[in-house]
């Protein structure tokens, strides 16, 4: 193996380094909480608000910067919250309004910014709105705030198009009239509990300026957007037979993974735009954005962001969504679904840079949420398979060790990267994903509307562990979870980490706080000469080039030497005796 001397100025700049004083969104840490599952304070099984603020100081310790909160407004929870009956409201299995201001007070009193989850493209079917639209019947305003359609062939009884919904099974329901005909078909593209907004009526525009104006009042600091691409459909909803694309391919219902007709073969190649179905990424959803960062910019305190979930392809496309008069941030799902290779791994990280940085707008960078099997056991699966959604105990499982060593490399090459990056609950653990849930327990509307073929997401979501020997593993006061435990997790709960060297807690900890003291998130990239073949290393530097760090992570068989002189930090696994970085062990090092 040669030995390069490290230079900076010989290796490619991928990114340039912030100011000191950029704004705190271009480098924080953000944990996302999904409330369901974090801490229960009253042992009704379901985690909640007060629970919740209890365990704030756990993140003030590990360093973060802010919270995500995943939907606890008022919700019949068919899509666990992301069905929201009530935007202004507290659902009351989490707790109340005044709940969520002690929270965000108690958040901010402990330096961390609160940002909280926006569901715009759907209602939930229980919504005064959407209740008010089947009551008043066909051609009325109240229609119009949703995308109500005559069905086709005779007597309407097909469906208005041939779009799937993403969770299996057909995206249109048909009503029953007030006299009891059978009547118009309503499009949602998740769960049948879950009405489409037509955004293209202004009263719906109104309504969601208003709501986020309602909880800037109340002090949060931003919104992640759910389903962000959604939001606008294709003018005369045409029919679609390419794949669906949200959550990646693999999570669609095998219906709805047919090849593209030949008309739109034909489109695609015209627009020069790639496969894009006619419910995703329509170039409309950018007015909506650039009217909510005017409202965001008009509050009071003008650092509030909003962050896109959208999974669109390419990254160009996805750069539109952080053009510096729309979003903040997007999430990085593209280094997420990256396969644990190294090619792979430094081309998506080339084009997060590059594309992001086209439009003046940090890198995020993400590996877990509550929609994905956790990088600890997903990098311990079959590389060359797709992610899966959802993993079962008749299904392939993960190898544990082989993920979580992995895991830890990958996460210290995120955490290496300037830019911004997102935490998902139990990954500081090491977190496996629960993969051999009984069936019955399942929840997630996916598993049903597909009978089963797809899994779905319920093992990325059980409560966390906190203490080994407590009723519910410490997640509350007694047995009860909403969904079971696994056996495996009393081992990785906080009181069997905290403390102890070498654990992933006390890993995430320590390169928490080296990377906030030396400022990584707001420095430079470059490449390193060592980086090429199996291995994938990066010069975060500050922008004097006073700090360099060398971020490294070996994806091949054969150990690597690092350059003489650099004295390593961090290590996510033991280093071979000759200081050599052995096959999946990633490390920082000062140079
Ligand atoms: C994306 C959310 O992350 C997911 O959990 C939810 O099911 C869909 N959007 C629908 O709101
Ligand atoms: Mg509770």
């Amino acid at each position: 193996m040669t030995q390069t001397t490290p230079d900076a100025t010989s290796t490619e700049l991928l990114h340039a380094a912030d100011p000191a004083d950029a704004p705190w969104w271009r480098d924080a840490v953000i944990y996302q909480i999904y409330p369901r599952s974090w801490a229960d304070s009253d042992g009704d099984g379901i985690g909640d608000l007060p629970g919740i603020t209890a365990r704030l100081p756990y993140l003030r310790d590990l360093g973060v910067d802010a919270i995500w909160l995943s939907p606890f407004y008022v919700s019949p929870m068919n899509d666990a919250g992301y069905d929201v009956a009530d935007y202004r409201d507290i659902d009351p299995v989490f707790g109340s309004l005044s709940d969520a201001d002690l929270l965000i007070s108690t958040a901010h009193g402990l330096g961390l910014k609160v940002l909280v989850d926006l569901v715009p493209n759907h209602s939930s079917s229980e919504h005064e709105w959407f209740k008010a639209a089947l009551a008043a019947g066909p051609g009325s305003p109240e229609r119009a705030r949703y995308i109500f359609r005559e069905g086709k062939g005779p007597g309407g009884e097909e469906p208005p198009n041939n779009w799937p919904s993403v969770f299996g099974g057909e995206g249109w329901t048909r009503v029953t009239e007030a006299d009891g005909t059978p009547g118009e078909w309503y499009l949602h593209i998740f769960d049948t509990t879950q009405p489409d907004y037509d955004w293209n009526n202004p009263e719906v525009g109104d309504e969601f300026a208003s709501i986020l104006e309602f909880w800037c009042d109340r002090g949060v600091d931003g919104f992640r957007v759910d389903v962000a691409h959604g939001l606008v459909k294709e003018d005369g909803l045409p029919d679609w037979h390419g794949p669906i694309q949200l959550l990646d391919a693999s999570d669609m219902s095998a219906e709805a993974a047919l090849p593209p007709s030949h008309e739109e073969s034909a489109r695609i190649h015209e627009t020069g735009a790639g496969p894009r179905p006619p419910m995703w990424d329509q170039d409309g959803v950018h007015d909506i954005y650039r009217r909510w960062r005017a409202v965001l910019d008009a509050q009071p305190a003008p650092d509030r962001i909003l962050c896109a979930e959208a999974w669109v392809k390419p990254e160009s496309r996805l750069a539109k969504y952080v053009r510096s008069d729309e979003m903040h941030q997007a999430f990085n799902f593209d280094f997420l679904d990256t396969h644990w290779a190294a090619g792979p791994l430094r081309e998506s990280i080339t084009t997060s840079f590059r594309e992001n940085d086209n439009v003046g707008a940090p890198t995020t960078w993400v590996l877990s949420n509550h929609d994905v099997v956790r990088h600890a056991s997903r990098l311990g699966l079959d590389q060359s398979l797709p992610r899966p959604n959802g993993i079962s105990a008749d299904r392939a499982q993960p190898d544990a060790e082989l993920g979580l060593r992995r895991a830890r490399a990958a996460t210290m090459l995120m955490l290496g990267l300037p830019g911004s990056s997102y935490v998902y609950q139990g990954e500081e653990l090491g977190l496996p994903e629960s993969t051999d849930m009984p069936h019955e327990f399942r929840q997630d509307p996916t598993f049903h509307r597909t009978e089963g073929k797809e899994i779905g997401r319920d093992g990325c979501r059980v409560p966390i562990p906190w203490v080994r020997d407590a009723p519910s593993l410490g997640f509350g006061p007694s047995d009860a979870t909403w969904l079971p435990q696994p056996d495996s997790y009393g081992a990785y709960a906080v009181d069997q980490q905290a403390g102890v060297e070498g654990s992933t807690l006390e890993l995430y900890r320590s390169l928490l706080a080296t990377r906030r003291a030396d400022r990584m998130g707001l420095g430079s990239a470059s490449w390193h000469p060592l980086s090429g073949g199996d291995v994938v290393a990066v010069v975060n530097a500050s922008g004097d080039g006073a700090r360099q760090t060398l971020v490294l992570v070996n994806l091949g068989a054969d150990a690597v030497a690092l350059p003489e002189g650099a004295t390593v930090t961090h290590a996510s696994g033991p280093l071979a005796e000759d200081g050599m970085v052995p096959t999946d062990v990633a490390v920082w090092a000062r140079l």
